[in-house]
């Protein structure tokens, strides 16, 4: 079947790529020219395990298009997807600018049915002003022309993009309307064949199953970050009392890591664009609030134990960096701890020599260049004149490391593990001071 995209951020992409690969035509319509040209050819400008392989194949195969035409684009897809970007407002909702316009365009070019599929993660509420936005544009034109208007949230992880689109858990679609049902099950039926994984709901159901999900899991973030700091004063350890929770199947592993914050895309704008819903509802969600702030006290405890091995004095001290990605395999830096730990650290007059796999580029683009930052190409380059080792992201080659060597190359022996990668004692046994999260090194207990 014939399927159009808007947008070619991240979502937009994966989806366009996955849905060709299963045998639809894709045609992928973005408003920046130089993106669509450098798409064309193939050149993928996001870090995406998978993706520029199958975007290529898919090229190739000719299923897969690239334009800026929205004209042809509408013309083309049955299914109209939008997948653009809906940034936070500066009082934390999302800005549905781009949604609507979307909308807007879809409705002045349209001349026959279409279903227009809102793929943007977008408040509850969205589809109401979608159609809105399509009937006004419409009738304005003159024109009677049949459409309806969808949810379909998606579920995506970076780093695990294709994997969570072809094997995701559910496929969620939000529609009243018999018609799209049955297309919606022709677009993803090639990726529902072992079990039927499509869940049919009301429109705005489906609108909050995405941010309840997102501010579920985010919740188990800041609960188990309340518990290590609180596991820090009482002399406890999170990891232990992690294994004994995650034990029980009705709370699980999953999402119980303790870190230095929950950063990225979708987490912290989904999280404040709840709890502004939610306010503007006439319902404030104390828990959602909370989760937001304990996340945001979480993201300075880096800082705040760097800080604590220096007695405060962090001037002229330069600070070894591994990893600025919020969170492995992606070059994505938004809302990551390791921008919170720099811009705090050079607030207080230190240096950063970092290093991490995919994102320097990303980091370069972000501060530029700048005498307090040194982005090193190898990992242990970091280390060279550094007074103190810090890890804000669990990279794999971040994993392995001789502490004595690690010990012998430091100015003063001390490591902040954001990522809990190491066992205190032998840390402690190599002679360095070790920090990690809520394992009972940088607070001393106070509880005997
Ligand atoms: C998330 C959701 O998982 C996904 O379903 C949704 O569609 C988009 O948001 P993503 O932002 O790509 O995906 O990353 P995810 O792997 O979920 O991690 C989010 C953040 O939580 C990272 O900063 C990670 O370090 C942190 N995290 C995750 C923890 O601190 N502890 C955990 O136990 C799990």
């Amino acid at each position: 079947m014939k399927i159009t995209i808007f947008g070619s951020g991240y979502v937009g992409l994966v989806t366009g790529a996955c849905l060709a690969d299963v045998g639809h035509e894709v045609m992928c319509v973005d408003v920046d020219a130089d993106k669509v040209a450098r798409l064309s050819q193939g050149e993928v400008p996001i870090y995406e395990p998978g993706l520029e392989t199958l975007i290529h194949q898919n090229l190739d195969a000719g299923r897969l298009h690239f334009t800026n035409d929205a004209k042809a684009a509408v013309e083309f897809g049955l299914l109209q997807f939008i997948a653009v970007g809906t940034p936070s407002d500066e009082d934390g909702s999302a800005d549905l600018r781009h949604v609507l316009k979307v909308a807007e365009t879809i409705a002045t070019h349209m001349t026959e049915y279409r279903i227009i599929v809102d793929k943007s993660t977008v408040p509850v509420g969205t589809a109401s002003k979608v159609e809105r936005t399509v009937a006004a544009t419409l009738e304005a034109r003159g024109a009677a022309i049949e459409f309806d208007v969808c949810s379909n949230p998606e579920f995506l992880k970076e780093g695990a993009a294709i994997e969570d689109f072809s094997r995701g858990s559910r496929i969620v679609i939000g529609t009243e309307s018999e018609r799209v049902r049955q297309t919606m099950r022709e677009c993803y039926g090639p990726y529902n064949r072992q079990r039927d994984k499509l869940m049919f709901m009301g429109v705005r159901s489906a609108e909050l199953t995405k941010y309840a999900a997102n501010a579920m899991l985010a919740t188990k973030i800041s609960f188990i970050n309340e518990m290590a700091n609180l596991a820090e004063r009482l002399g406890a350890d999170i990891e232990e009392v992690r294994h004994g929770i995650g034990s029980d199947p009705r709370i699980g592993y999953h999402f119980i890591y303790p870190g230095c914050g929950y950063g990225g895309s979708c987490f912290p704008k989904d999280v404040k664009a709840l709890a502004h819903t939610a306010e503007a509802a006439g319902h404030p969600a104390h828990l959602i609030n909370a989760v937001e702030q304990v996340n945001a006290r979480q993201k300075s405890r880096l800082f705040e134990m760097v800080s604590d091995a220096f007695d405060g004095d962090l001037a002229g001290k330069t600070i070894a960096l591994w990893g600025l990605a919020f969170k492995p395999n992606t070059d994505d830096m938004r809302e990551a701890p390791s921008r919170a730990l720099m811009e705090a650290l050079w607030q207080a007059g230190a240096r950063v020599q970092a290093h991490d796999p995919e994102a320097a580029e990303e980091c370069l683009r972000i501060y530029g260049n700048r005498e307090d930052l040194d982005l090193t190409e190898h990992r242990d380059e970091t280390l060279e004149g550094a007074h103190a080792l810090v890890i804000c992201t669990e990279w794999k080659a971040f994993r392995t490391v001789d502490f004595v060597k690690l010990r012998e190359r430091l100015v003063e022996p001390v490591v902040v593990d954001g990522r809990n990668l190491f066992s205190p004692e032998s840390a402690r046994d190599a002679g360095l001071t070790y920090y990690a999260i809520g394992r009972g090194a940088s607070v001393r207990p106070v509880v005997a």
